[in-house]
Formats: structure tokens, sequence, C-alpha cells
């Protein structure tokens, strides 16, 4: 099929294309195996707190068709599957033994890919902290990032042997920031300080897990996943500018410089002076969060175009920016151009400007895109989904990704998001993100037409030739 868009490009030959999920939006099997309660499964439960009250209880019921949802990659000619391991699965607890039950889904899980030729990338944290954990304070609490990095050590030290590329975190600001700062997720806490001390004792617990899976096997690709976004003031007044500068802190900086530089951007501090003075910052700690990595994974969907408070009402994103600490008086401004079923605006040409950024101010790596993606609304005609948005999204954003390469951008792969329609946090099921259909009702999983694009893009290793 040629691209929307018409001119062809290829990717470099080992280049690594795949698709992603994440454990709580697809497994389901909630109570089986000895899985314990995350904290979503309670936050779901709260009346109010997720669309239609809808929970991850059954969601695509990965749990019980995993060997289907392999054959199905297969099928797509997906070379890498990235998936998360449901904490509470593995160690019901949050510390202590392992539960074999919930590690032999995943070996099986992990034997199938590798049996159909498709590598397999674990997730060790897609937002699903063990309700215990919470119990006991959770992330703002120092103890969470110790008990983060022994289950690491545990659940990479019985799959080690077969998986070679490891995440630590996926996206840490949404766990911090809309976890324990706007309380959009769970678990629904809201206080900015909190937010601050969860981000740092993720980074923590970030670093001592690569530490230690370092230690055991040398080779293994060890990283993280960041939500980075491109961000715009709005005019290129100084008030817009400053604007700018502080979202880029809060968004893609707060975690970029601990992680990649061993230090906090001093601005953002200043920023923060007053809801935090980072009491909680250890000596020694920026130098574990700073723990070499093998690869970055960036997650991309959308930009910020932002201004200073003055001059009109403010705008809402469902990320709630004004309950992110450091943010008051900065207005999000929609521009108008085309946008999701999320209300997110597309913008390709901000992934090439946030991958040749990361790879100019940041220590050489090599990057993965280990999500992108869009939502919209589906609908089934005589057994079939046409998603032509969908697929131009995915053609504009691989164009992009070509676009950075041919610049120089050390990108490696690109994980579609998602594998197929799931629990979408918040919304419960009521956005779309897959290449591939699930009805809910029958569990009859359709690939979409972008489903059936991509494919043919793998099979040819690039777009229109
Ligand atoms: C990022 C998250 O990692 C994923 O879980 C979520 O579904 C997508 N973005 C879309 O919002």
């Amino acid at each position: 099929m040629i691209s929307p868009n018409g001119h062809g490009v290829a990717f470099p030959p080992d280049f690594l294309w795949g698709a992603a999920t994440a454990a709580y939006q697809i497994e389901g099997g909630a109570t089986e195996g000895g899985r314990t309660p995350s904290i979503w499964d309670t936050f779901s439960r709260t009346p109010g707190k997720v669309t239609g009250g809808h929970t991850g209880d059954v969601a695509c019921d990965h749990y019980h068709r995993a060997p289907d949802d392999v054959k199905l990659m297969a099928e797509l000619g997906l070379k890498s599957y990235r998936f998360s391991l449901a904490w509470p699965r593995i160690q019901p607890d949050g510390s202590g033994r392992l539960n074999s039950e919930g590690l032999d889904f995943y070996r099986r899980l992990v034997d199938d890919l590798l049996e159909h030729g498709i590598e397999p990338w674990v997730t060790l944290y897609h937002w699903d902290l063990p309700q215990a954990l919470e119990d006991a304070g959770g992330w703002p609490v120092r103890d969470t990032a110790g008990r983060f990095a022994e289950y690491a050590e545990l659940a990479h030290g019985a799959l080690g042997d077969r998986v070679r590329y490891w995440t630590t975190l996926n996206e840490p600001w949404c766990s911090a920031f809309l976890g324990y700062g706007s309380g959009a997720h769970a678990p629904g806490r809201s206080d900015g300080a909190d937010a601050l001390r969860a981000a740092h004792h993720l980074m923590l617990g970030h670093g001592l897990a690569v530490q230690a899976m370092r230690a055991a096997r040398p080779d293994d690709q060890l990283g993280i996943t960041l939500n980075l976004y491109a961000i715009s003031p709005q005019t290129d007044s100084p008030g817009d500018a400053d604007a700018a500068r502080r979202i880029d802190g809060l968004a893609n900086r707060f975690f970029l410089d601990p992680v990649l530089r061993g230090q906090y951007p001093a601005d953002v501090l200043r920023d923060l002076a007053e809801v935090s003075d980072f009491g909680h910052v250890r000596d020694g700690d920026l130098a574990v969060i700073s723990t070499p990595l093998s690869v970055l994974g960036i997650n991309y969907y959308s930009r910020y175009v932002v201004a200073a408070p003055d001059g009109g009402a403010p705008e809402s994103y469902w990320r709630a920016p004004s309950n992110w600490p450091g943010s008051e008086g900065v207005r999000f401004v929609t521009r108008g151009a085309p946008v999701t079923d999320m209300n997110w605006e597309i913008d390709a040409p901000g992934l090439v400007e946030v991958l040749e950024r990361v790879h100019r101010e940041y220590p050489a790596l090599p990057l993965y895109v280990t999500e992108n993606g869009s939502a919209f609304v589906d609908t089934v005609v005589d057994g079939e989904v046409d998603d032509p948005d969908r697929l131009a999204y995915f053609d504009s954003h691989l164009r992009a990704c070509h676009e950075a390469i041919s610049a120089g951008v050390p990108l490696r792969g690109y994980f579609a998001w998602s594998l197929m329609d799931n629990f979408e946090w918040a919304w419960g099921y009521s956005k779309r993100f897959g290449m591939v259909y699930v009805d809910y009702e029958s569990q009859l999983r359709i690939p979409k037409s972008s489903a059936k694009w991509y494919a043919g893009v793998i099979r040819q290793n690039g777009l229109g030739r």
C-alpha cells in the first residue's frame, strides 16, 4: 500500500519495529494466580475516578488469551513486543518472595514470543504499585524505592536469561504528578510536595534497579521510558518564553536532568521553592539516579503550547496542569490544530524536535520511541475497522522518526501504542488507541486498517516504496 504522503522512506536495516501494551491495561485476571490488588484496582473501584466506572478486572482478557495475542503479533510481523510485568502478580506483598504462578505467566509469554521470533521488551513498572506498598506510604516514602529495586532484581533474575531489553519505569512523570499531584491517576492523592517526593523516589528506585540488574547481567539493554513533549511559547514575549521554560522544566528536564546528568535543573528547583525544600534528597542519591543507561525510551504524543497568565481564559487539558506544582499561572493554549479523540493536538514535527533535542543536549545514547499513537473513535462495519486518521498519525510520526535518523539521531526502534485497544486509565475503555480493535463483549480482535498498513511498513522496512 502506498503511504498517504507519497514519497518513500527506508529505515536502517536493524530497526526494531514493535508495538506496546501494559499489564493493567490489557491483562484482566485481576484476582487470579495469586495476584493482589494494585493501586489501580483500588482507584478504579472508587466511584467517580474512572469514566463509566470501568476497571481492569477483565480488560482484554490477555491473561487467558496471551497465546492467541502472540499469534496475532506474529501475523503483523512485529519484531518486538513491549509489555509490562504486573508487580502484584509477581510479588503480591510488594516485598519478599516471588509468586511462581505469576512468574509462570510471563515465562510462558516470553517463551512464546521467542518461538515466534519476537524480541520481548519488559517494562518493570507501568503504574500498578502493589496496594500494600501504597498503604505503607507509596512513592512519597523512601522505602518504596528500595522495594522497587528488590522487585526489579528478582524479576530480572527470574526472566533475565531470556529477556535482553529492560525498562525500569514507564513515564515516572505520570506516576508522580498525576498520581500524587493532580490526583487524576491512582492512587489519587493531591499534594505537590508528595508529588515531588514521589518523583525522587521513583528515580531513586530506577537507579538502584539499574545497578542491581547491571551487576547481574552487564550486557543487558537497560533503560527508562520518559514521556517527553515538544513545548513552544505562544508568542515570543518574555512572559510566554518563561511559561515555556517552566513547563519544559517540569515535564521534560525534571526527569532528563537527574537521570542523564545527575542533577535537578536549578531553575525548576527555584520555581518549586514554595512547594518543597527538597529535603528528601540525600547525599549520593543523584549519583545513583544517574547510573549510566544503555538506552533511553521516549514516549511522544503531542506538543504543549503555553503562554503567560494574562490575556484570556486558561484552556484546559486533561492533564490538569493547574495541579502540577510549579505550573501555576501558565496557560495551556489550544491552537485549533487537528486533535485526536484525547483532544491532543497532532504534531509530528514535535517528535523530530524532541528526538534531536535529547540527542543534542544529553549524553549520546541509543534512543527508542517506546510509545507513539493516537485515540480515535472506531466503528466496526461488516467486520472491518477502517481507521484512516490513526494510520495517517502513524505515517506522519514515522516520517518524523526517519527525518531524525537522517539528521544523525541514533533512533533504533519504534513501538506503536498500542497493539490493541485497552483500558485507557482515567478514561476507561472510552478511548481506543489500538491498531487492533477489541470487542470487549466477545473479546474478538479485529486488526484495523492501520494494523494491516503497519504490517506492510515492517515488511518493507519503510514507508511508501
Ligand atoms: C502513555 C502510557 O504509558 C500509556 O499507558 C497510555 O495508555 C498512553 N500514554 C496513552 O495515553
